[in-house]
């Protein structure tokens, strides 16, 4: 048998094989297109490549590309279990060439994949073509020789493939199967095309055409190719079924489910199987290419995703959660192909398991309301739009499940009722935050929110996105245009970029449309709608728009650095400090972080070092950052750091860190740092470099305040401060690591020689300098003045003192001379102030060395002053106020 992973291999071997590069499948969530849910075909990542956008050095190209169609305009959730071919997930493979090949070499070379490789009977294949292209009609009936009753002409869009309304487009041809008249159903074109006989295998699109919004079509510069076929399609056929979910990859999944359940796989109970394995796969990709569930965007597509199948799991009568039990099946199956789906195994486990478990808790209660309302209703009857309302808000059921469950009774919703209902609650919600107080010029953000929905965020998983301009705002007001130099607040319904909140600050960047750029400097977020703050810098930016995003990538690198380096601190501290440390605050900002936290007194200095290793080996121990989604309350309970006073919504981020002990993965006792957090982190915990804590101080009453860098700025730091000591060393001549006490031994050495000089001063003073030592008489009273180098103001007092008990009873000027600049300083012992006093002295001396006043007590007086030159006329003038 050929089996599912056979045949991509075969497929892309055959291509690659005929030079074509083989390119990875792109991520579900399109990065390269505003109006696309998820991807939903293999030329998604080829979009600029067609138009001339983009050229990449290879011209042709072949892929197995993830595909979902679960929500927007391709949606197939409704019939998906109920039919042969409906899926949420399917691999579609392709060709592709860009300019190289066209028409003739992309029939050909399908034509000899699927009659040679694939050995498909010639006789049971019919194609179509555009009714207008002879060309393509030619090339089969030469190449394939198919008759002409086979190469049938449709003039319709099934033949004119587009992406959607704007994009490259084209006419293309089809493959069709014929799988037999025991199959109702009838060749394309026909009234019975519907049924399930003529099975469409392949589409080779050629892609000439551009389509604007405007409704114009121009033709392209270069023409291309562009192919998709469906690998389970294909699987059927060639496994001899027509039936998709009759293939090998499916029969397993479905056993998988039926061994988990207890319940026979191929029974009644069939469409359950069939449903499971189908949301088993969408749910488990779009898990391991980063959605998580929410009741917003991509995120509500997958809970609905997630919740239709727990409700067949819980009609195959399941007590406990089932849809986790069943990823090893899948990985097994498709993990060498897609091996996100191994690496992110225990994440999509644990995601399941936690959605399965919540939902259980209002699952029978809601069926049960469900049953109840439904009793009374017969056969083709309705259900009110506010009960399925309330199953919605109150019991978590999408109403696509509402709508699942009452399919087999034979029963609708009334959607247009439930839509009311929906409207209602939001207009509530509206009138209560109308009056809860916000500036009224905030009220636009509203407006928006519920105008043109929220933001959704994408930028946990990528740094560049497509998004739509959906609202421009100047000056307080929504605007059409803005141009060049204007100050603008731009919306989008997608983002990269981060808005401010949590302690990180938003992130900056370009944003490029069609015909304008803006710079963006921040970004911030009310009412769920992100605001990007910035300036037209090149033409005129429009609404409806579709923008290029591209965050500063070495900017929003750094963030995430400190970011993460905070969560780690926070752990480390708690280590070093005690549980009862709590976060006050944080700021995230580039390589830079700043943290509050609730503690008592200052930090010792062996406390801060412990603290700042352990981070670091944290970040040397290099493990990876892992995110799950989950309620506050389960979060709590298993002890994830919380922000006191924070309001949580029904689901929360919870961020995980670091392996204790080195071993252990994931969320288990072993983790060091669980923290429920919006923020964007490093992957590994390696990427953030370096932790270096700069302060620790107090911020408030009770708060203590950390400073700290991370990555380049830590480093940039730690380098200056080794330069610095390099250099002192370098004057001290001596090593870095004798710096210290090399220093110690300088400072101890000037003091000792301090020490001495004063010494030595005095000895100057008292006995030496070549002026007398004796009083002598004037007017009766002793006196006695020296003049003196280099003695400090600050020293005179204590050579007056001395002076003072050396003589018993004198008049004591002393004059010194420091640096130019005049020191004055007298005395009169205790038995002369009667007669002089200091004071006077003092300021006699210092009016003649250009001092201003003079100050002091009868007995003890000191004055500056400016020039030191007329010292000895100065004793000259202050012994006339003896009387001289
Ligand atoms: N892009 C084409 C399709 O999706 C091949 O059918």
């Amino acid at each position: 048998m050929t089996s599912v992973n056979d045949i991509r291999a075969t497929f892309l071997n055959f291509f690659d094989r005929n030079d074509h590069q083989v390119v990875q499948s792109s991520p579900l969530v399109p990065r390269n297109d505003p109006t696309l849910m998820f991807v939903n075909s293999g030329m998604v990542q080829f979009k600029n490549l067609f138009t001339g956008q983009e050229t990449r050095d290879y011209v042709r190209a072949t892929s197995a590309q993830k595909c979902v169609r679960a929500g927007g305009k391709h949606n197939d959730l409704d019939n998906v279990g109920y039919t042969a071919r409906h899926h949420t997930f399917f691999e579609m493979m392709g060709n592709f060439s860009f300019g190289d090949y066209f028409k003739e070499q992309a029939i050909t070379q399908a034509w000899d994949l699927i009659t040679k490789d694939f050995a498909i009977d010639k006789d049971r294949l019919y194609v179509t073509v555009y009714h207008t292209d002879d060309e393509a009609a030619d090339i089969w009936k030469k190449y394939a020789g198919l008759p002409d009753d086979r190469i049938i002409r449709i003039d319709t869009d099934d033949n004119f493939w587009k992406m959607g309304p704007t994009g490259p487009c084209g006419p293309c041809t089809e493959i069709f199967y014929d799988h037999g008249d025991h199959i109702w159903g009838g060749p394309p074109g026909s009234p019975e095309e519907d049924g399930d006989r003529f099975i469409e295998i392949w589409n080779l699109v050629f892609m000439q055409n551009e389509q604007f919004e405007d409704g114009s079509m121009v033709p392209l510069d270069m023409q291309s190719i562009d192919t998709g076929m469906g690998i389970e399609r294909v699987a059927a056929l060639l496994q001899g079924s027509h039936d998709n979910y009759q293939t090998d990859l499916f029969k397993d999944l479905i056993e998988a489910s039926a061994h988990a359940t207890g319940v026979d796989p191929y029974g009644d109970m069939n469409v359950s199987h069939r449903v499971i394995a189908d949301h088993l796969r969408s749910t488990s990709f779009l898990i391991a290419d980063g959605v998580l569930p929410s009741n917003e965007g991509r995120g509500y597509v997958l809970r609905r995703i997630m919740r239709r199948a727990m409700r067949h799991a819980h009609l195959l009568g399941a007590q406990d959660p089932v849809m986790h039990k069943l990823v090893p099946a899948l990985v097994k199956q498709m993990g060498q192909a897609y091996p996100e789906l191994t690496q992110g195994q225990a994440m999509i486990e644990e995601t399941l398991l936690l959605e399965e478990t919540r939902f259980k808790k209002t699952l029978d209660r809601g069926l049960k309301l469900l049953d109840d309302e439904v009793s009374g209703l017969g056969e083709g009857g309705t259900l009110a739009g506010d009960t399925a309302f309330k199953l919605y808000d109150t019991y978590g059921f999408p109403v696509d499940l509402t709508q699942d469950a009452l399919r087999e009774k034979g029963m609708t919703v009334d959607v247009d009722g439930f839509n009311a209902a929906m409207e209602e609650q939001k207009a509530k919600a509206r009138a209560a935050w109308s009056g809860s107080g916000e500036a009224a010029d905030e009220s636009i953000w509203f407006d928006i929110a519920e105008d043109k929905g929220v933001t959704e965020f994408l930028g946990y998983d990528t740094e560049t996105a497509e998004g739509q301009v959906v609202a421009v705002v100047v000056d307080g007001a929504l605007a059409d245009s803005a141009d060049k130099g204007t100050a603008v607040q731009v919306v989008l319904n997608q983002t990269p970029f981060y808005a401010e909140s949590g302690g990180q600050i938003g992130d900056s960047g370009v944003l490029k449309t069609d015909g304008a750029t803006v710079t963006v400097s921040d970004v911030k977020k009310k009412a769920g709608v992100f605001i990007h703050i910035g300036e037209v810098s090149e033409g005129t930016l429009t609404k409806g728009a579709a923008a290029e995003l591209t965050v500063d990538h070495g900017r929003r690198s750094a963030i995430r650095n400190s970011h993460s380096a905070t969560h780690l601190l926070n752990e480390a501290l708690r280590n070093a400090l005690g549980d009862n440390v709590a976060q006050r605050g944080s700021l995230n900002a580039v390589d830079r972080l700043r943290f509050d936290f609730s503690y008592s007194k200052a930090m010792t200095a062996d406390e801060i070092k412990a603290v700042e290793a352990e981070v670091n080996a944290y970040i040397r121990q290099n493990s990876s950052v892992e995110t799950r989604i989950m309620t506050p309350d389960d979060a709590r309970e298993l002890g994830a750091q919380a922000l006191f006073g924070e309001k949580y919504g029904d689901e929360v981020r919870v961020v995980s860190m670091g392996v204790q002990g080195g071993s252990g993965k994931g969320l288990d006792k072993n983790t060091y740092s669980l923290e429920l957090c919006g923020g964007t982190h490093v992957s590994q915990l390696g990427q953030i470099g370096l932790f270096a804590l700069l302060s620790e101080s107090a911020s408030s009453n009770g708060v203590r305040r950390i400073e700290a860098l991370t990555g380049q700025e830590a480093l940039k730091h730690l380098t200056g401060q080794s330069a610095a000591l390099a250099g002192v060393a370098g004057t001290l001549k001596a090593k870095p690591e004798d710096v210290s006490v090399r220093v110690q031994a300088l400072l101890d050495e000037r003091k000792a020689l301090q020490n001495e000089v004063a010494e030595l001063r005095k000895a100057v003073a008292m006995g030496g300098g070549g002026q007398s030592a004796e009083a002598e008489d004037v007017n009766g009273v002793p006196f006695f003045a020296q003049v003196l180098k280099d003695v400090p103001g600050k020293d005179l007092r204590g050579l007056i003192d001395e002076h003072k008990n050396r003589l018993g009873s004198a008049v004591i000027l002393l004059i010194s001379d420091a640096g130019g600049k005049a020191a004055v300083a007298a005395g009169v012992t205790d038995d002369l102030t009667s007669k002089v006093s200091a004071v006077d002295v003092v300021k006699a001396a210092a009016a003649e060395l250009g001092g201003k006043g003079g100050g002091g007590r009868p007995d003890m007086a000191q004055a500056g002053g400016a020039d030191a030159a007329n010292a000895d006329k100065a004793v000259a003038v202050a012994k006339t106020v003896l009387g001289a």
